[in-house]
């Protein structure tokens, strides 16, 4: 059990309201948000309806009994929560550890407000130094992670149990950027962008509105 994303899961399903549209992000720490929403919604027989962002966590809500709706079938969602891998001061944040940041995107751009919860481990001056994932199309990848080193970015196809390259809910692979500090994160934000062949990229830039940071006792929120 970890205490810190115990702590920042269960205030995080405090914050939640009856009626509300939920976005449901991917990770050990959204289980921990996951069972306690599960909770307050047998408890207070509440009324939600979760947006989820991967195969894995529509599973488990499934078994919590958290009715799930597609994305495409609710007008907009009030509030998602979900894990980092890497937060600054200025709530950007690296995420993807997981593999789930593409969804994970998609489901925050629909949302009215994003609170991320983590354990004051995640929490550096500059990020970096989590490897920065990028999902990538499968076709012509090699060509892409040759690209990619030649400009330094220390790409690394993200492999599965089976020493396969990984593919994601969404059928592509992740390269993983070995980066060690980002100095100017917009600007490789915007250098991924504008990749052929790159879907999407695990930078998180203004998309938090409040971090809430699991302590051992307690939790501490950031804005
Ligand atoms: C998945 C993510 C997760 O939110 C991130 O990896 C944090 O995971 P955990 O709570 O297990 O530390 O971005 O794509």
């Amino acid at each position: 059990m970890n205490k810190q994303k115990k702590h920042a899961g269960e205030f995080a399903a405090t914050l939640i309201e009856d009626g509300m549209v939920v976005g449901l992000g991917t990770g050990s720490t959204i289980a921990y948000f996951l069972e306690a929403l599960a909770k307050r919604i047998q408890d207070e027989k509440m009324t939600i309806i979760g947006v989820t962002t991967s195969t894995k966590t529509a599973r488990c809500a499934e078994e919590l009994g958290i009715p799930i709706r597609d994305i495409d079938l609710v007008p907009m969602i009030d509030l998602t929560i979900d894990g980092a891998d890497e937060v600054d001061q200025h709530l950007n944040g690296i995420k993807g550890g997981g593999a789930a940041f593409l969804m994970e995107k998609i489901v925050a751009r629909y949302s009215r407000r994003v609170i991320w919860i983590i354990d004051e481990q995640k929490l550096h001056s500059k990020l970096g130094q989590f490897p920065l994932p990028v999902e990538v199309v499968a076709f012509g990848s090699g060509k892409l992670i040759a690209e990619l080193k030649e400009r330094h970015l220390h790409p690394k196809l993200r492999l599965d149990n089976h020493q396969q390259p990984l593919v994601t809910d969404l059928g592509h692979y992740i390269v993983d950027l070995d980066l060690e500090q980002i100095d100017q994160p917009f600007e490789l934000g915007r250098y991924l962008d504008g990749q052929i062949g790159i879907v999407e990229h695990g930078l998180f830039l203004n998309v938090a509105d409040q971090v809430i940071i699991g302590q051992d006792e307690g939790y501490r929120i950031m804005n």
